[in-house]
């Protein structure tokens, strides 16, 4: 049984954990949203610099909140790609640093796959195949996940992630940052048949709209035309709850309608929910709902293991080792790297 710790530093979260076979022993998150707050989004550079402020605190508050010693752990984990280069420089350095100190074998962590194997650490006999519907700040996917670091990207988002344009939205309607838990918290006092948006359909020059692939930014635009609109009408204050209402169930309705008919189309009768736009209530039971009605089961992490933590990027790193996978210690970081690459992150 081998006990994993990971650093995880990709965005704007310091974040380390130890994890023992699916088993959270220690999660610490340290997140720098106040820093971000006031420039409305995450400043690359200024995350860099709280990690490297944050980060050994953080490493060491989770092997002591774990009740282990570095004698307990098999081998250290850090998330490589994709993310903020510098951010992701911070966390590697420290991590292959440790794993060189305590003669500990080293695995670089796909960001992706880390939300992926989210859900293992709650349903910890859960295993693939099974479709994963990844919707971040910065990813929208539906994945096929066929075992251990062989995924398949079926759909994806053709321009905004769905928590970009959450946080755009929130935005235009001056609602603060992070946009996601807000409007989804303002969403419940309004309508969500307010207002008509468009669901991000992809025309396909065959003629009828791509199956899975979804684009967000038409709808950011929307709510945009939309809020000039009711300017011009002499509307104040704005309806921001019911604006706020149909743009969340716009994303919703596109989200759920394109897992279940990939899952459908795929024979997958399992689908797993993952990122932190997964913390969203109206989409945890819109595909809770939709998920039963069709024969197919939902697995959904709780709201901690949804946003960027490092407890999922050591499940990531453990299922690798498992397989006797390690990386090599001239492992680079990078801002990009397709999911359908993970096996190069390892030598056997
Ligand atoms: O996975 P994550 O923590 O970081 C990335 O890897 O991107 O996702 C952050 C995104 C942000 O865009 C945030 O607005 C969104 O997740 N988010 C939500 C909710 N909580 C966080 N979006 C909708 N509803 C929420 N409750
Ligand atoms: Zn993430």
């Amino acid at each position: 049984m081998a006990t994993i710790l990971a650093i995880e530093t990709s965005c704007d979260e310091t974040a380390a954990a130890v994890v023992c076979q699916r088993q959270v022993l220690s999660s610490v998150v340290a997140s720098q949203i106040d820093l971000h707050r006031r420039y409305g989004g995450v400043v690359p550079e200024l995350a860099s610099r709280e990690h490297l402020l944050t980060v050994g605190d953080t490493v060491d508050e989770a092997l002591k909140q774990s009740q282990r010693d570095w004698s307990d752990i098999d081998a250290v984990a850090t998330t490589c790609a994709p993310g903020l280069v510098g951010a992701l420089l911070v966390g590697m350095s420290v991590g292959k640093t440790l794993s060189m100190v305590h003669h500990k074998p080293f695995l670089g962590v796909h960001h992706l796959e880390g939300h992926i194997c989210a859900a293992y650490l709650e349903e910890t006999s859960l295993q693939p195949p099974f479709l994963c519907l990844l919707v971040s700040g910065g990813h929208t996917s539906l994945i096929r996940a066929d075992s251990c670091g062989q995924y398949k990207v079926l759909g994806k988002t053709r321009d905004d992630a769905a928590g970009e344009a959450f946080d755009k939205v929130a935005r235009l309607l001056d609602l603060g940052y992070p946009g996601g838990p807000i409007i989804d918290r303002l969403s419940q006092q309004g309508d969500p048949n307010a207002f008509k948006l468009p669901e991000g359909n992809i025309s396909l020059p065959e003629g009828g709209y791509h199956p899975y692939d979804a684009s967000f930014s038409g709808l950011k635009t929307a709510v945009l035309r939309l809020i000039e609109q009711l300017k011009t009408d002499g509307i104040e204050p704005l309806p921001v709850a019911d604006i706020a209402a149909s743009f969340q169930h716009a994303v919703v309705k596109a989200l759920v309608k394109r897992a279940i008919r990939c899952a459908q189309d795929q024979g997958l009768t399992t689908v797993v929910l993952g990122g932190g736009v997964a913390a969203n209530s109206s989409l945890r039971h819109t595909l809770t709902q939709t998920a039963a009605a069709h024969r197919i089961n939902v697995y959904i992490p709780s709201f901690k293991f949804c946003t960027d933590n490092a407890a999922m990027i050591a499940c990531a790193a453990s299922e690798h080792f498992d397989q006797g996978h390690v990386s090599n210690l001239n492992l680079g970081v990078y801002s990009r790297l397709p999911l359908e690459n993970v096996s190069e992150l390892y030598y056997a």
